[in-house]
């Protein structure tokens, strides 16, 4: 298939291309277009072809259900049956980088949602893909658009490494704001939400929003496995780079001793840059990757899947990165992270 590439510098004046973006997706076409989180792969989400032609584009079991993206949060009325949690959710952060699951209405097909009762829908913020689903008149269902198992692209030329002769169009609206993929909560009967995948959007700012938040367990699976914790095998690693990546636990100086000991010759480290000089002066055999200030987790969102991706492209043995916090935007962090590494944690506190 040829994929026409272009660049969206300015939604008004480009209209045109918009337009026929658009009437890609309304004919039962693919096109990647960006949001504030990551690039996605869009069909119609009416369309279960569409939803076929995602789910082979993509390398994805078809029982892994999509995201319908809407223009504003009223437009789920049509495919979901909503309740007052989710009006609080979209008054709080919508549009913006927020997942709901809703009991589905029969106008989403069943393919669309892995014949879930229930469906995803996310209104984002990124003008491009306003614009998109505005010009289409119907919702898009978007994965990632990455190929299932490899980092989520938040480039246009990283989602075209992988999507380039599988899609119609590839709109490139520039790097994603933050880098990693939406929030998303499932509101409960009780008024409270389950978090099922946190993002941008933490759990102290859906407290705020909605009171109860329970943390699905899945989102920190794992944690208190042992002092290292051995692959439990290739099911388990998604986001994932080729190289195997382990995650320290510990000092910078701990880290430069267990790197010094492991004794492999083409690693990259991800480095806070505060450690930066410390790690090239101790391991200067090693590519180090600046990961952004310590405190500073919003720049590492955004760096994340951008540098695993560039890792890759050099074919080192292994990659090592810092273990995250788990609080605020570290909970994404850490839940991604602990997935690229197939939840190798090296426990180097004493
Ligand atoms: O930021 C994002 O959410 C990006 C951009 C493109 O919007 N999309 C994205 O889609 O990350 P995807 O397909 O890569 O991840 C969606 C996740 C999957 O893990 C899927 O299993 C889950 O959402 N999901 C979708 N529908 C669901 C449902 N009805 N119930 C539970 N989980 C669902
Ligand atoms: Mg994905």
């Amino acid at each position: 298939m040829k994929t026409e590439y272009i660049e969206i510098r300015d939604c008004a004046a480009q209209a045109a291309d918009i337009r026929r973006a658009a009437d890609t997706i309304r004919r039962g076409g693919l096109v990647v277009f960006p949001t504030e989180t990551v690039y996605g792969l869009g069909g119609n989400a009416t369309d279960a072809e569409a939803a076929t032609r995602i789910y082979a584009a993509k390398g994805r079991p078809s029982d892994n259900p999509l995201i319908i993206h809407i223009a504003s949060p009223e437009e789920a009325e049509r495919y979901t049956v909503t309740n007052a949690t989710y009006y609080r959710l979209a008054a709080a952060f919508m549009p913006g980088p927020l997942t709901v699951i809703l009991p589905a209405r029969d106008t989403v097909p069943e393919r669309t949602r892995g014949s879930l009762p229930t469906v995803a829908v996310r209104c984002p913020s990124h003008p491009v893909a306003q614009a998109l689903i505005r010009a289409a008149g119907v919702p898009i269902a978007a994965p990632s658009a990455n190929l299932s198992g490899s980092p989520s692209p938040t480039t246009a030329r990283h989602a075209a490494d992988d999507m380039m002769g599988r899609v119609d169009m590839i709109l490139d609206g520039g790097d994603c704001d933050f880098g990693l993929e939406s929030t998303i909560v499932k509101p409960e009967e009780d008024g409270s939400v389950t978090l099922l995948r946190p993002g941008r959007i933490t759990p102290d700012m859906l407290r705020a929003a909605v009171g109860d938040v329970h943390v699905a367990p899945a989102v920190t699976d794992r944690l208190r496995e042992g002092e290292v914790a051995l692959s439990p095998g290739m099911k388990y690693r998604h986001y994932a780079p080729q190289a195997p990546v382990f995650l320290l636990d510990g000092s910078c100086t701990d880290a430069v001793a267990w790197i010094r000991e492991r004794g492999r010759s083409h690693v990259a480290v991800l480095a806070y840059r505060d450690d930066m000089p410390a790690l090239q002066a101790a391991l200067p055999a090693a590519t180090c990757y600046d990961f952004g200030a310590r405190a500073d987790t919003a720049q590492q969102a955004h760096l994340l899947f951008s540098l695993l991706r560039e890792a890759d492209k050099e074919g080192y043995e292994e990659i090592y990165a810092p273990l995250p916090p788990t609080d605020g935007v570290g909970l994404a962090l850490y839940n991604r992270m602990i997935r690229a590494a197939a939840y190798q944690i090296i426990r180097l506190r004493r």
